[in-house]
């Protein structure tokens, strides 16, 4: 997968005037403020300008695919429906807005919320760069979710890579808000590690609560059968550019986002009969595969001579099977 050219150029764009040694040095030294556990405060993570845009340059392309194939998911389990409304929350430089204008082009207004101003300059720098209208137009407010913010509700509501950065504490009264405003479908996205997982996991549950439908990642609203310290996350490729492989000092052309979502609507979706876990093992005559059921986790081996072959060999992780796909 690659970025959108629009997005791409205006990353790019956003460089300028900044040396690829010193992007590269400000890079390294956000990583090691990274490690040392400064993330969860952007205040004295992100300190200047050039650290968001090195930050973002580095991060953005692999949150854009995560935002994008979590998106992804959620069409698919709602082909018919068509977003007119976009409110994303904690939007950084509105990210999970550009993933949302690549799937469903025909949204018409996006709202943005935000509590970074620095980040809300360069969003809005990035999407006067944009072909999408949407995105262009779209309106962008500064505010903390700590704090007081109103919105109307908008059809789609997501919430990408913020959660984990909050007080575990504010959690939930934060979902039960972001519920209140989701006119259809709300899409939560952590980064795909225990912890992330773990949150997403309690948010289910209180969504379920609340009398949401699950569209994805689950195939069922039962309690999540995930055990012995594993967790439910997806994979998604990016292919970096060459400003991107300079700044993180990389030689690989690509990276792959670790993700878990959550995407929830008002309304049932048609049933799915299981998702797939991981990559599929495949070996000559016979693929395994690792998926959550309605009966719960399975290990399930297809061969040449079974019916479902033809589409178990198309499967990837992440991918849902379909009630009359089931082997
Ligand atoms: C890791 S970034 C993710 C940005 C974007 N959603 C993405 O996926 O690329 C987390 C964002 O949440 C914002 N944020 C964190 N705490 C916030 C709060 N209390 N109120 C508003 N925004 C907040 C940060 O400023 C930052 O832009």
């Amino acid at each position: 997968m690659q970025l959108p050219n629009d997005l791409r150029l205006a990353l790019e764009r956003s460089l300028r005037g900044i040396a690829p040694k010193q992007l590269a040095t400000v890079a390294a030294e956000l990583s090691a403020r990274y490690r040392e556990g400064h993330a969860r405060d952007q205040a004295t993570f992100l300190r200047t300008p050039q650290d968001v845009s090195a930050y973002t340059a580095t991060r953005m392309p692999a949150t854009w695919a995560a935002a994008y194939a979590a998106l992804h998911a959620t069409a698919r389990r709602q082909p018919d429906w068509q977003p007119c409304s976009h409110l994303d929350i904690g939007a950084g430089p509105g990210t999970a807005a550009w993933a949302a204008t690549a799937i469903w082009p025909t949204l018409e207004r996006i709202s943005l919320l935000e509590r970074d101003a620095i980040m809300i300059k360069l969003g809005r720098e990035f999407a006067a760069q944009a072909q999408s209208a949407a995105l262009r137009s779209a309106s962008w407010t500064q505010a903390d979710l700590a704090g007081q913010w109103q919105v109307p509700p908008h059809d789609l509501v997501t919430l990408a890579y913020v959660l984990g950065e909050l007080p575990q504490s504010k959690h939930s009264a934060l979902v039960e808000r972001l519920w209140s405003v989701t006119g259809a479908t709300l899409v939560i996205i952590e980064p795909g590690t225990p912890r992330g997982f773990e949150l997403l996991r309690a948010v289910r549950a209180q969504l379920i609560a609340a009398g949401a439908h699950i569209l994805a990642p689950c195939p069922h609203a039962a309690a999540c059968p995930m055990a012995n310290g594993d967790w439910c996350h997806f994979s998604q490729r990016i292919e970096r550019t060459k400003i991107h492989r300079a700044i993180k000092g990389a030689e690989l052309g690509y990276e792959d986002e670790k993700f878990s979502y959550v995407a929830v609507s008002r309304q049932p979706a048609g049933p799915i009969a299981a998702r797939v876990l991981r990559h599929p093992q495949s070996q000559p005559g016979r693929i395994g595969l690792e998926l959550c059921t309605l009966a719960g986790l399975q290990q399930r081996t297809v061969t040449k001579r079974d019916p479902g072959w033809r589409e178990a060999r198309g499967l990837d992780w992440g991918d849902e099977l379909l009630p009359n796909e089931e082997q």
